[in-house]
């Protein structure tokens, strides 16, 4: 047996992918190991969405190349978006030895045999049908409570700052019963959650045989009709399009938890327009109504990026207005990030000062942060039903696990462990975490 290592950045969607990759080369001899010092191939999953993010994986992989202990023969490979992105210009740098895009991962064990000293393998083809359907994930969380179900790959959007359409390729769904099958099978090795994943999950859409469409809420109820045991999430809402079918198949349905990552990315329709968003700060507030009404305990967290191409003051100050009328339970906040290829990289000048973005971002993040600290106030003395995740981060006496809305609590253990679903009655917080007692 070969020892694998795989290294994993970016999205959850990676982390979905970690686990169809290690699920493939299971069956050709190569068994996982979380000791890189043991590997005989590492891979790195690797992300592109942030110049930084890259930055990141280069010096890894500098340091793979100087690494004092490199086992005699060890090969690098770079995986994911990057390797998507970057192509050729990978094996060139003369550091990796395979590089593997997202839709090629049924072809690494032809490349791992391939590969030899000066003969470095590449296949980064993108698929418009490819989705792993009848891969069965290597599942990587230490607990075994909660797992990823990739039901979608790509993306159809071209939002102009974004990588993601050029890294993972056009849209598609994957068929739902595998879905679900995936879904009752981890059910049945004793998970309690399954996270649903797609760039923008509301487009999913499935056409079968007999002609009749499985949407997403549609979707949503076959995976909830498992067993009212099992916690549905998923990520991420596209606020163009996710439906009044969504948010009323939610409410209905306590096994659904009540949260929705909804990026906004600015408030200002300037800036959304230009970022071909396609929706109105309008149109945003109109959906965070619907889901309030609907939902009045739904969590809602976001992404924001600050200093997008000519942002201006006023166009930051409607973003900040915006936070403080949605008053998110929680948010992204990243510094714009211009992506080579993108509509924004080839149209629009990356021209708000460094300076000024971090500042921007900084009064977006303080005033999160205060939010946040007023939305777990808010919890404090209620009584929440949360999914034991495993032992907290700080003490083995003391467990942690979220609430339906997402939010992370910490409580002593008590004699329970992870995959315990408990009542948690809220003593205190801070602004990233609910403290409480098991009742
Ligand atoms: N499909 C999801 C998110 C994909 S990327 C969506 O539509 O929201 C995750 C987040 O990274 C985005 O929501 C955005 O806030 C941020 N992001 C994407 N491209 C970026 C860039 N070029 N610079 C800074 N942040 C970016
Ligand atoms: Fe990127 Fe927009 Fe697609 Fe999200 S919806 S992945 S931000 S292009
Ligand atoms: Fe995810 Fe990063 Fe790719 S956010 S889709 S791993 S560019």
């Amino acid at each position: 047996m070969m020892k694998l290592y795989i290294e994993t950045y970016g999205c959850q969607m990676n982390v979905g992918d970690t686990e169809v990759i290690f699920s493939i080369l299971a069956g050709e001899g190569y068994e996982r190991t979380e000791d890189i010092a043991q590997a005989d191939v590492i891979l790195v999953n690797t992300c592109s969405v942030r110049d930084n993010a890259e930055q990141r994986i280069h010096g890894r992989l500098e340091w793979f190349r100087t690494w004092e202990e490199r086992k005699e023969g060890l090969l690098v490979g770079v995986v994911g978006c990057m390797a998507e992105r970057l192509k050729d210009q990978l094996l060139e740098s003369g550091v990796v030895d395979i590089v593997a895009g997202p839709d090629a991962y049924r072809s690494l064990p032809r490349l791992l045999r391939d590969v030899a000293p000066g003969r470095p393998q590449i296949n980064v083809l993108l698929s418009h049908e490819e989705t792993y359907a009848d891969i069965r994930p290597l599942r990587t969380d230490r607990e075994g409570v909660s797992a990823f179900i990739s039901i979608m790959r790509g993306c159809n959007n071209v939002c102009s700052y974004c990588v993601v359409p050029y890294t993972r390729g056009a849209e598609r769904s994957r068929d739902p019963e595998t879905i679900v099958a995936e879904a009752r099978d981890v059910f049945s090795r004793g998970y309690r959650e399954v996270t649903l994943l797609g760039q923008n999950v509301d487009s999913y859409r499935w056409k079968g045989a007999d002609g009749a469409e499985v949407d997403f809420a549609a979707l949503l109820r076959s995976v909830a009709d498992i067993s009212p045991q099992l916690r549905v999430r998923f990520a991420t809402s596209h606020p163009k399009d996710i439906s009044d079918e969504v948010i009323d198949t939610m409410a209905a349905r306590p096994n659904i938890c009540r949260h929705i990552h909804l990026p906004v990315q600015s408030g200002s329709d300037r800036m959304l327009e230009k970022m071909r968003r396609r929706y109105t700060r309008e149109w945003y507030l109109e959906r965070v109504a619907r889901i309030r009404s609907a939902m009045p305990d739904c969590g809602i967290t976001t992404d924001v990026i600050a200093g997008f191409c000519s942002e201006t003051e006023e166009d930051h100050a409607l973003t900040l207005s915006l936070f403080r009328e949605v008053r998110f339970d929680a948010a992204f906040m990243f510094c714009y990030s211009e992506r080579p290829g993108t509509l924004a990289a080839r149209k629009y000048p990356d021209d708000v000062p460094p300076e000024v973005k971090t500042r921007r971002l900084g009064e977006i993040i303080a005033l999160q942060n205060e939010l946040s600290l007023e939305s777990n106030r808010a919890d404090v003395g209620k009584t929440f039903r949360v999914l034991v995740e495993g032992p907290s981060k700080r003490s083995d006496d003391d467990l942690c696990g979220r609430t339906g809305s997402s939010k992370m609590c910490v409580f002593p253990a008590r004699g329970h462990r992870a995959g315990d679903y408990v009542d948690v009655r809220i003593t205190s917080c801070t602004s990233a975490t609910l403290i409480g007692e098991i009742v």
